[in-house]
């Protein structure tokens, strides 16, 4: 069997942002700016998560320190709100290069285990109606719609789909599941602080909000 391959997940920091612009310019039509993103590392209740390639120099089982994993590129991110009741998933995105990786839903997959974390009930998001990639990765980890807000994009002439996924049963199936990934790592570095990350490790199987619009 090959060896799988191994992304680190980590709080993005302000020397993040670059790399972050040069994944978001081109992978939304209507990108966020700059100041967005450091809006977002100031908000007490947003998250902003990246995914980092390990750095080809290193050897990715032997890595160890912060600096380290820190050292390679960035591939993705996502960025959701704790609000009330609900994990709200702001943007999501990953390097053209890196699609079909298991990145995207491995971010996804990490801020819904932050809703079971402080006991979210809900996760919600919006996309666009033409948007398949970002619809099928939405559904296979368990959205659905349940409506839609019309002429949402207006530079598309698109509805926004709204997707809800209760996060109960979600927490309570992987609460107890095992390790379940033969095919990808995920080494997660948890944001108790956006300075002092802890170490986590998960496996993870092959596998928006009205003020900063995505799609
Ligand atoms: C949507 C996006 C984040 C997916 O990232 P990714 O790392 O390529 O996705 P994954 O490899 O984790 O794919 C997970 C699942 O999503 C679905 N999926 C992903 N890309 C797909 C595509 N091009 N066509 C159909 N389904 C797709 C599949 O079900 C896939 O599972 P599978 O590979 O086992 O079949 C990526 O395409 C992207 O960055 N798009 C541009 C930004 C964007 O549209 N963001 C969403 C805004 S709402």
């Amino acid at each position: 069997m090959r060896n799988p391959a191994v992304f680190f997940i980590a709080p993005m920091i302000l020397s993040d942002v670059d790399a972050v612009m040069d994944i978001e310019r081109v992978s939304h039509l209507e990108p966020w700016s700059e100041v967005s993103f450091i809006e977002e590392l100031e908000r007490s209740y947003s998250h902003v998560l990246v995914a980092r390639a390990p750095d080809p120099k290193q050897e990715p089982r032997k890595i160890s320190s912060p600096e380290e994993r820190r050292s390679g590129a960035i591939v993705g991110y996502i960025c959701f709100w704790d609000v009330a009741d609900e994990i709200q998933i702001l943007n999501v995105a990953v390097r053209a290069d890196f699609h079909r990786q298991g990145i995207g839903r491995a971010l996804l997959l990490r801020a819904l285990e932050s809703g079971c974390e402080r006991s979210a009930r809900v996760a919600v998001l919006e996309v666009r109606p033409s948007n398949v990639a970002a619809r099928r990765l939405y559904e296979s980890a368990g959205f659905r719609e349940v409506g839609r807000r019309p002429n949402y994009y207006e530079k598309m002439n698109e509805p926004a789909i709204l997707m809800e996924m209760e996060l109960d049963p979600y927490c309570k199936a992987h609460r107890f599941r095992e390790s379940p990934s033969k095919e990808m790592i995920i080494i997660a570095e948890d944001k108790q602080s956006k300075r002092q990350p802890l170490h986590a490790l998960s496996k993870l199987t092959s596998h928006r909000s009205e003020s900063r619009r995505n799609d």
